[in-house]
């Protein structure tokens, strides 16, 4: 008779059968003629039970070398127990070791951030890595599926650009062949054009910025996703933004709830996020109540992270602030037609003090007024004619935001530091592993 080999998420299919499974020994202890191993396999946790009387000897002896992080095949059989973390245990007749692991590095006490990012390769195992994983993956997928759903059409936008979207100060430059390229920051100038061709599109993938300080909500290496729509005005972009999120949101409180769960995450504190409307403040609005609340920002500056909490605690949900003065923004931007020194702009803030997770505006669709920002943001113009033609050969409305994998993830993970929403975060100081 063959024992199927199954993992720890198709356990209760197979109560009371004898299987096997492949895993790690996450911990292990003893307690007279027992040992319990708990394995993990990467869907799950299950205690297995050793008992000394009903193994063979080198099965018993097996149990006895077993280290943390060894990699083991068991067979045994499913019992039901609810006392048993995830409902079931493995009572154990056959063990295989695949490889006995040395000490494993990461143990039981605290370690510094900085030696677990030097262990992120072994450190991706535990837990609380592990739970965010599994929220980062579904939200791409809630992500993909969102815009699929709706008929957009995926357009992948190149690594390797010639020329900045958003500001010459974070450019990664690398030499191409006697010229210089620069490692893309957004999508977005590939998705105009694209927009002209099937509609509604996005790009989801790495982008890159050479973030010179070292903040908890800069990485240098980040993923983004980006729609951009024709005809689509800014009061249709920001209901995009909040369908947007409200979607997304939703589907990973109700997918990953085991993993939020461990993660301790109030997920109170999410639910909100899935109803709509958002509030919206204009942004000469947003001035005010800063300065209604003590801050000393004044009228055309940037929101600082301290500004941007403060804002934010006052409402349940994500804010959008829109209408920013045009010269805090991109070049890129359609003048607001009512004054015309501000951007059609939004940036949307997370909950909580997350700050912001979107960026986003309609397009200025004038080959004139881009011309005068494509000089007066000081850009080499021969970079951007093919941009340009969009305005030449059929110009159009149309907008779009781009949003951070890692802000995003971070928020509903409820992690302080953008380095832990990463697999491989790359910092500052930082490129191993
Ligand atoms: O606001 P940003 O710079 O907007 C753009 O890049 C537009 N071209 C997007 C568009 O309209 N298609 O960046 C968009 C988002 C931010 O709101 C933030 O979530 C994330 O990208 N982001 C970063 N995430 C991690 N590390 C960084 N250094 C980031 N810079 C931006
Ligand atoms: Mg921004």
């Amino acid at each position: 008779m063959s024992r199927p080999v199954i993992t720890i998420a198709e356990l209760a299919e197979h109560v009371d059968q004898e299987v096997t499974i492949r895993g790690w020994v996450y911990n292990w202890r003893k307690k007279g003629k027992l040992r319990f191993i708990i394995l993990r396999d990467g869907f799950g946790y299950l205690q297995c039970v050793v008992f000394r009387p009903e193994v063979d000897e080198p099965v018993w002896d097996t149990a006895v070398e077993l280290t943390q992080e060894s990699s083991v095949e068991v067979t045994g059989m499913v019992a039901a127990d609810d006392r048993a973390p995830g409902g079931f245990e493995l009572k154990v007749s056959g063990l295989e070791v695949v490889h006995i692991a040395p000490e494993f590095p990461i143990g039981k006490k605290d370690h510094g951030p900085d030696f677990l990012l030097n262990h992120r390769h072994l450190w991706l195992r535990s837990k609380r890595q592990h739970a965010i994983m599994r929220v980062r993956s579904e939200l791409e997928f809630a992500i993909r599926d969102f815009f699929q759903s709706r008929d957009y059409t995926l357009i992948d936008s190149p690594i390797l650009t010639p020329a900045a979207c958003e500001g010459t100060s974070t450019l990664f430059e690398t030499e191409y062949f006697g010229e210089t390229a620069f490692l893309s920051q957004s999508g977005q100038l590939y998705l105009e054009p694209a927009a002209a061709a099937l509609g509604k599109v996005y790009c989801f993938g790495p982008t890159f910025r050479a973030e010179k300080s070292k903040t908890r909500r800069h990485l240098t290496e980040f993923w983004m996703v980006e729609p951009e729509v024709a005809w689509l005005r800014f009061d249709g972009l920001l209901d995009l933004c909040e369908e947007f999120l409200s979607s997304i949101v939703a589907r990973v409180l109700d997918r990953c709830a085991d993993d939020l769960e461990r993660l301790e995450r109030d997920v109170s504190k999410l639910e909100p996020t899935t109803q709509r409307p958002y509030p919206r403040l204009d942004y000469e609005e947003a001035i005010a109540k800063l300065q209604e609340l003590g801050s000393d920002i004044q009228f055309g500056e940037d929101l600082g992270g301290d500004d941007e909490t403060a804002l934010t605690e006052l409402f349940d949900r994500p804010l959008l602030i829109t209408r920013w003065p045009a010269d805090i923004k991109a070049f890129y931007m359609q003048p607001d037609p009512e004054d015309p020194s501000r951007a059609l702009a939004v940036d949307v803030l997370a909950p909580e003090g997350y700050g912001e997770i979107i960026g986003g505006s309609e397009r200025s669709d004038s080959l004139e007024h881009l011309e005068r920002q494509i000089a007066a943001h000081d850009l080499p113009r021969e970079s951007f004619e093919w941009y340009l033609d969009i305005r030449r050969y059929g110009s159009f409305p149309h907008s779009g935001y781009g949003m951070g994998i890692e802000r995003c993830v971070a928020w509903i993970c409820g992690i302080s530091h953008l380095r832990e929403a990463s697999p491989y975060p790359r910092l500052i100081n930082r490129l191993n592993p």
